[in-house]
């Protein structure tokens, strides 16, 4: 198991002062900032696109932090040079949304880019096995996508173990939904080393205090 990322979601942050939020979560130890982009059609909400992405770049650069687009639309290669263009430095296609992910993860690449694939609650652990080896990591949902503040789903803990089982160490496992205090010691033994967590930060009134207590209970403190 590889030491344990926080990635906030900023889909709950409070979007009238952005910046300071991510600067918040920042300065308290994230290593990843999380960017959930819904397209009304894969999802029933839309949220954002990739002028947020431009909006927080610089910071997140500079605190030497990891810019990550996690593409909850159909058709996600046809978005994936405008989120590239803008700085995403990793971006995750659900396999759910085209019968084309090779090529998807391809078109991630080609921009010099880090890829990653995403899972729903439905889908087997084995629709990620023919791209291993061009991933960087694999992102299980522990929710059905589409919403923040939704309980995490306890069967997830045995398909985090099949899915750590198929992946072994080519690939880093990223869980999100549903990610706190209580959900994120048990889905690091079962394998993730990555945990988006959005309620559990912005909704809490301390984000920085949120985020240290995530990193210390998943690693087991
Ligand atoms: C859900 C999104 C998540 C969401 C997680 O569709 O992909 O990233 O922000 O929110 P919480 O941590 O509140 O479950
Ligand atoms: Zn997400």
């Amino acid at each position: 198991m590889s030491r344990p990322q926080i990635a906030p979601s900023i889909l709950s942050a409070d979007f009238a002062r952005l910046g300071e939020q991510v600067q918040t979560v920042l300065d308290a130890g994230a290593e990843v900032i999380h960017v959930d982009v819904m397209d009304g059609h894969f999802v029933p909400p839309i949220t954002m696109g990739p002028i947020v992405v431009k909006a927080i770049r610089e910071q997140v650069a500079a605190a030497g932090a990891l810019l990550e687009v996690h593409l909850m639309v159909e058709r996600p290669e046809r978005h994936v040079e405008a989120f590239a263009e803008e700085g995403a430095q990793r971006i995750l296609v659900q396999v759910e949304a085209t019968p084309n992910v090779h090529y998807a993860v391809h078109a991630i690449r080609e921009r010099g880019v880090e890829a990653g694939v995403v899972i729903n609650p439905g889908t087997p652990v084995e629709a990620v096995r023919d791209v291993l080896g061009e991933v960087g990591l694999v992102l299980c949902m522990t929710v059905d996508p589409g919403w923040g503040g939704q309980p995490f789903l306890p069967q997830s803990l045995d398909k985090l173990a099949r899915l750590k089982a198929l992946v072994g160490d080519e690939a880093l496992i990223e869980v999100d939904g549903g990610i706190d205090p209580r959900t994120i010691g048990p889905a690091a033994r079962a394998g993730a080393d990555v945990f988006v967590a959005g309620s559990a930060v912005f909704g809490s009134p301390d984000p920085a205090a949120a985020v240290r207590e995530l990193a210390a209970a998943a690693s087991g403190g």
